[in-house]
């Protein structure tokens, strides 16, 4: 396997590819040293810390530029170590875990004591998840700890899922920068609260809400805009491009004459487009592939020199509601200005 150091500007900072085994030594190293390292999942790269020092968790929160009201999710190689987060797993949980991990979605199960608070916002909770990535899964395992990360971009931007966005984003702030390729699922992990009667979806995402009631039965959907204790992390905007995101609902409704705006599509459309400003999610309209495609898509329409982005919508099904979700909450900035992000 070929290792390439792609050198930053600035000094030190490096994005590993195709990690040997010497180079996730030394990510272990930072780690177990309380340092940050980006890293690639099958959602999308995370920036982790060891779970069990709150310095090192401190460091992610300085590095994002992130509140800490919004709690991180922490990662996960193997069953066992549920026992050093959750102080109780239930049956719902036990048949989500054992179905959809190692996968994209979290759990948010009651927390066990020793958990330090600035990993999950001073609740009594704690979110947790099993990456479905060798390189992450590996870094856990040699590092001895779980490992919490949120997503390896600036608080409010849009995720990451290549190497080169993390670098763009954080280069200069991070001690390390895995690379992996490009993230194969594309949208952050579902997330699942469990610790009432009732299940709730905190987040759509990698695993679709269908699925999981298949499993569990009748899941609640939180309300987005619930900002409160419950979620705090929820917030109704989010993922967002630095420019104005217009959701159009109907494809046809789009108006390809203006000259100022890029255009986010899920299909090929059947009529003339500017093929140089549009990003097409999917030819065949396939939503696997669109939600792999979409953080990419979006980056690159932010870096094209337009004013506007024109999305079309995509059916609300399956992956269908996750990229609703990011749409909607890249959409909304426009609307109620830039509090939430930078
Ligand atoms: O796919 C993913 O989930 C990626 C990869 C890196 O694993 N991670 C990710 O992390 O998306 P982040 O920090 O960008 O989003 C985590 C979300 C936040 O909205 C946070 O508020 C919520 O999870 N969360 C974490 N702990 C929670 C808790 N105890 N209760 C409710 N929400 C929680
Ligand atoms: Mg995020």
């Amino acid at each position: 396997m070929e290792i390439s150091f792609i050198k930053n500007r600035k000094e030190g900072q490096r994005v590993i590819s195709h990690p040997s085994r010497g180079v996730m030594r030394k990510a272990t190293a930072i780690i177990k040293s309380g340092g940050v390292v980006a890293f690639p999942t099958e959602t999308v790269y995370g920036l982790g810390a060891d779970a069990f020092n709150p310095i090192a968790v401190a460091r992610i929160f300085e590095v994002k530029n992130r509140p800490l009201f919004d709690p991180l999710i922490v990662h996960i190689a193997n069953l066992s170590q549920m026992g050093d987060l959750a102080s109780a797993v239930d049956r719902r949980a036990g048949r989500l875990a054992g179905r959809f991990w190692p996968g994209p979605l979290t759990l948010v199960l009651p927390k066990r004591e020793g958990v330090p608070g600035i990993v999950t916002a001073g609740l009594d909770t704690v979110a947790i998840r099993m990456p479905d990535h060798l390189i992450a899964l590996d870094l856990i395992k040699r590092s001895g700890c779980p490992i919490a990360a949120p997503s390896a971009n600036r608080f409010g931007y849009i995720s990451p899922t290549k190497a080169a966005h993390v670098l763009e984003q954080l280069g200069d702030r991070v001690d390390m920068i895995i690379d992996g390729g490009d993230c194969s699922v594309g949208v952050e992990s579902t997330i699942v609260k469990l610790t009432e009667e009732r299940s709730v979806i905190l987040r759509p995402g990698g695993v679709p809400v269908e699925e999981i009631e298949a499993l569990i039965g009748h899941v609640e959907m939180g309300a987005a805009s619930a900002a409160g204790p419950e979620a705090p992390g929820q917030l109704p905007v989010h993922y967002s491009p630095s420019i104005p995101v217009h959701l159009a609902d109907r494809g046809r409704d789009i108006d390809f004459s203006r000259s100022d705006a890029g255009f986010l599509l899920f299909r090929r459309p059947d009529r003339e487009f500017p093929v140089d400003r549009t990003e097409i999610l999917s030819t065949e309209g396939d939503l696997k592939e669109a939600a792999a495609n979409l953080f990419s898509a979006l980056h690159r329409l932010d870096k094209m020199g337009i004013r506007l982005i024109v999305a079309e919508a995509v059916p609300e099904s399956g992956l269908g509601i996750a990229i609703m979700d990011r749409l909607r909450k890249a959409a909304r900035k426009e609307a109620q200005g830039e509090e939430y992000s930078e």
